[in-house]
C-alpha cells in the first residue's frame, strides 16, 4: 500500500501533510511512503529527515502519485485552470485526504468524482469523541488563535501586562475575543498569559463557562435565542436579524474600550458573520489593533482586507490568510498526527491494506466522492 505525500504549491502554504514521525508510524502499519522532494522545506523538514524515517523521495508529484493508494495533502490540489493539474497521474480508486474546502469548490468535488477518486475532506470530520485526534480544524485553529495574539502585539504600540516601574505604572491592555471556539479560547489563554484583561463574546451559550474558566469575562446578549444557538454538531447557528442588532449594540459599546480585538467567528459553509462595522472601528481608540482570523471567510470586520494589514481611523486591521501556516512546523506536526489518527483504523493490520467501511460515521462525514459519484449528501446535486 503506497501513500504519496505531495508538496504544497499554493501561495503562503508552508505546511506538509506528513512528518518523519508519522512516516515511521505509517510504515509500521505496513505502508510504503513516497514524499515529493522538498515537501517539508517550508516546515523545516528536510528530504534527508524523511528518508531517514524510511520514506522514498520522488522527484516530482507525478512520480510520487504513480500507483499511490492514498494521497496526503494539506490544501486542495491545484487544477489545470490554476496553472498545474496536481492530480495528473493519480490512479482511479485512490483516496485523497486533505482540506478540500468543498463548500466553495463544488466544481472540483465533481472533478474528483470524474477521476474516480475517493475524496475525503478532513475539515468535515464529525465532532465526536472518537474523532478528536483527527480533527484538523481544532489542531490548526488552536495554533491560529495563539498566533493571532502575537500578531496583534506586533502592531500594538503598548505592552499587554500591567508594569510597575520606577518611571511609573503602565496599565494592562484590554483584549476582546469575538468567537470563543477553538481559536478564540486559545487567543483568550494566550492574551491572559501575557497579562491582558480579557473579555470574550460568542453566540453559543456553552462558551460562557469556558471563557470564564480561562479567567476572562463574558459579554453577550443572553436572551432565548442565545440559549438555543448551538446545533447538535456543536457549531453556531446563523442568528436572526433582531439578535444581530442587539448584539451589535452591545459590541459597539464594548469595542470603544478595547486595545486589541481578535475576531474568530465562523459559521461552517457560510460567509463569516459581520460583527464590526466601519462606524464601530471609527469609535475605537486610536492605536487599537483588530486581528481578523475570519478573513478567509470574508472577515468579521467590514473594513478587513483579506491578506492585508491596513490602517483605518487609526486602528490597525490585521487580516493574514492561512495563519496556521505561519507556524508551519507545529501546524504540520499536528496536522500530520491528525491524518495518522484518521488512517490508522482504516488500515487492516493482517492484510496491510485499506479497508474502508463507508457506513462508519467518520467516513460518512468526510467522504465526498467514490465510485465516480459525488456521494456526500451536502454536495450531491439534485
Ligand atoms: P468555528 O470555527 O466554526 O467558529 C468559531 C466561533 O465563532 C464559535 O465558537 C462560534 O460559536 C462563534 N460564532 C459564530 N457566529 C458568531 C457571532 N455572530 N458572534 C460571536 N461568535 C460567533 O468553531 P470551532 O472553533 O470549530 O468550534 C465549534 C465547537 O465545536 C466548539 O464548541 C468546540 O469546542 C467544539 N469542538 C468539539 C470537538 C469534539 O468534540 N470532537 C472538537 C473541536 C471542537
Amino acid at each position: 500500500m503506497k501513500i504519496a505525500v505531495l508538496k504544497e504549491t499554493r501561495p503562503l502554504e508552508r505546511r506538509v501533510a506528513a512528518t518523519p514521525e508519522t512516516v515511521k508510524k505509517l510504515i509500521g502499519l505496513g505502508a510504503e511512503i513516497v514524499v515529493e522532494a522538498g515537501a517539508g522545506d517550508g516546515a523545516g523538514l528536510s528530504d534527508e529527515a524523511f528518508r531517514a524515517a524510511g520514506a522514498v523521495i520522488a522527484a516530482d508529484a507525478r512520480s510520487a502519485l504513480a500507483d499511490a493508494e492514498i494521497i496526503l495533502k494539506v490544501q486542495r490540489p491545484r487544477e489545470a485552470a490554476e496553472g498545474a493539474d496536481e492530480l495528473a497521474g493519480a490512479r482511479p480508486g485512490a483516496v485523497l485526504a486533505a482540506i478540500l474546502d468543498p463548500h466553495r469548490q463544488r466544481a472540483q468535488v465533481k472533478d474528483y468524482a470524474k477521476r474516480g477518486l475517493v475524496a475525503m475532506a478532513m475539515e468535515l470530520m464529525p465532532r465526536i469523541t472518537r474523532a478528536q485526534a483527527m480533527d484538523v480544524l481544532s489542531s490548526q485553529s488552536n495554533l491560529a488563535g495563539y498566533k493571532a495574539v502575537l500578531d496583534a502585539t506586533q502592531h500594538f504600540g503598548r505592552a499587554l501586562p500591567m508594569m510597575m516601574t520606577a518611571a511609573g505604572t503602565i496599565a494592562p491592555a484590554r483584549v476582546l475575543v469575538m468567537g470563543a471556539g477553538v481559536a478564540g479560547l486559545q487567543a483568550i489563554a494566550t492574551a491572559r498569559r501575557l497579562g491582558a484583561i480579557v473579555s470574550a463574546t460568542d453566540v453559543r451559550p456553552a462558551t460562557k463557562e469556558q471563557v470564564e474558566s480561562l479567567g476572562a469575562s463574558f459579554v453577550a446578549v443572553m436572551d432565548d435565542e442565545f440559549r438555543q444557538a448551538q446545533t447538535a454538531a456543536g457549531y453556531a447557528k446563523e442568528m436572526s436579524a433582531a439578535y444581530q442588532q442587539k448584539q451589535a449594540a452591545l459590541i459597539a459599546e464594548t469595542l470603544k474600550k478595547q486595545d486589541i480585538v481578535v475576531t474568530t467567528a465562523l459559521i461552517p459553509g457560510r460567509p463569516a458573520p459581520r460583527l464590526i462595522d466601519a462606524e464601530m472601528v471609527k469609535a475605537m481608540k486610536p492605536g487599537a489593533v483588530i486581528v481578523d482570523l475570519a478573513a478567509e471567510a470574508g472577515g468579521n470586520c467590514e473594513l478587513t482586507r483579506p491578506g492585508e494589514v491596513t490602517l483605518a481611523h487609526g486602528v490597525t486591521i490585521v487580516a493574514h490568510l492561512n495563519v496556521a501556516s505561519r507556524l508551519a512546523t507545529d501546524a504540520s506536526a499536528l496536522y500530520a498526527r491528525n491524518l495518522l489518527a484518521f488512517l490508522t483504523p482504516l488500515i487492516d493490520k493482517a492484510s496491510k491494506s485499506l479497508k474502508l467501511d463507508f457506513e462508519d460515521e467518520i467516513l460518512k462525514g468526510v467522504t465526498l466522492t467514490r465510485d465516480g459519484q459525488v456521494t456526500h449528501p451536502a454536495f450531491k446535486e439534485n
